[in-house]
């Protein structure tokens, strides 16, 4: 029997879900979510909004959540959240989202979907919980005690997930720890009440993670990211403070010489090129030169997009009502799976 929680069976059961996929995408509905703490960044866009944009254009039934309720697992204020929501909903539109295909909708507006935490909260186990790699991680960086909402937030992401019986999920390494309790916590339900849920499958991405400019993980906390909404001098100068080496000779070493290897790697990507070609036409000229290059081709490859957001910032009022509009969708949505799970339970009166 194969370990259902490792990593292979998770690879083998996404290899699969990608080839029926392509078979019959409109058998399928995506969900995946991000939360609003900051712009959108390189690292997101060929991490995962180009492949939802892709799953989009092919007719998978695509749903994008903006997880401000989130937000609050690791920080102690929601500031800027309305602008960052906001902004967030530009960026999709400026990537390729289109709001008529997609639903765009926050889940602190879907009442009946956060009501599902209750029943949910009942399939799982203080210790399954403790054990959860990404809990742990986070809390670590919070630096204070162990919250009940960041303890329990995987179990708030599976009802992201299964309010809408989204069968499909977009998935980092990272992110699996997640969907094996969403699909366990959807398991055990059916088992216990009536078959309500599907059991998601993830979908792993072929690409490899896009490090941020000092070879770290791509992060707004980080100050290594380049924005997709950033003007093109802002984008000049974040990469001219990217931390390189003293070797003027450009080599590309990611061990030994990460942040000049991120540059060439971010270049390597707007281009296509390999990117021992782009250190080897740089060679001599040394980080500055580098810097140069990496600016412009990022420049170049950002433009089209961000005038694209250019325009639709002028439209006052619009991610507002992009909002208002999947959010009464999700709310239809999670209105009828909260029946059926009141039906399931017995829970009428
Ligand atoms: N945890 C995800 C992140 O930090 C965001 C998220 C919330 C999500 N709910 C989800 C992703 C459900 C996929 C499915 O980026």
């Amino acid at each position: 029997m194969p370990n259902e929680g490792s990593y292979t069976e998770a690879l083998r059961r996404s290899d699969e879900t990608w080839k029926k996929l392509e078979e019959n995408p409109s058998s399928f509905k995506m969900l995946s979510g991000d939360r609003p703490t900051g712009h959108l960044h390189l690292g997101h866009w060929f991490g995962t909004l180009k492949e939802r944009v892709d799953l989009q254009n092919k007719g998978v039934n695509t749903n994008i959540l903006i997880a401000d309720y989130q937000v609050i697992t690791d920080r102690d204020t929601t500031e800027h959240i309305q602008q960052n929501t906001h902004d967030m909903v530009l960026d999709y539109l400026a990537v390729g989202i289109d709001p008529v295909k997609t639903m765009i909708f926050t889940h602190s507006a879907v009442p009946a979907l956060n009501q599902l935490m209750l029943p949910f909260l009942s399939l799982v186990s203080e210790s399954e919980l403790k054990r959860n790699p990404t809990v742990k991680a986070e809390k670590e960086v919070s630096q204070h005690a162990l919250t009940g909402l960041l303890l329990t937030y995987p179990v708030h992401q599976a009802c992201d997930i299964l309010f809408c019986k989204a069968n499909v999920v977009p998935v980092g390494k990272d992110q699996l720890p997640h969907l094996e309790l969403t699909r366990n916590i959807a398991r055990r339900f059916n088992d216990r009440f009536a078959p309500v849920f599907p059991e998601p499958a993830p979908l792993l991405s072929e690409t490899p993670e896009l490090l941020g400019l000092d070879g770290r993980k791509m992060s707004k906390s980080y100050g290594n990211a380049i924005a997709l909404s950033m003007t093109e001098d802002e984008t000049a100068k974040l990469i001219k403070k990217a931390r390189t080496d003293s070797d003027r000779n450009i080599t590309f070493d990611p061990e030994n010489r990460p942040g000049v290897s991120a540059l060439i790697t971010t270049a390597a990507l707007m281009t296509g090129q390999a990117p021992d070609a782009i250190a080897n036409s740089i060679g001599e000229q040394g980080a500055g030169a580098l810097k140069a290059y990496v600016t412009e081709v990022v420049n170049d490859y950002l433009r089209p997009l961000r005038q694209r957001r250019e325009e639709l910032a002028k439209e006052k009022g619009l991610a507002h009502e992009i909002l208002e509009r999947g959010n009464a969708k999700a709310n239809e949505i999670a209105n009828e799976t909260l029946a059926e799970v009141r039906s399931a339970m017995r829970m009428q009166y």
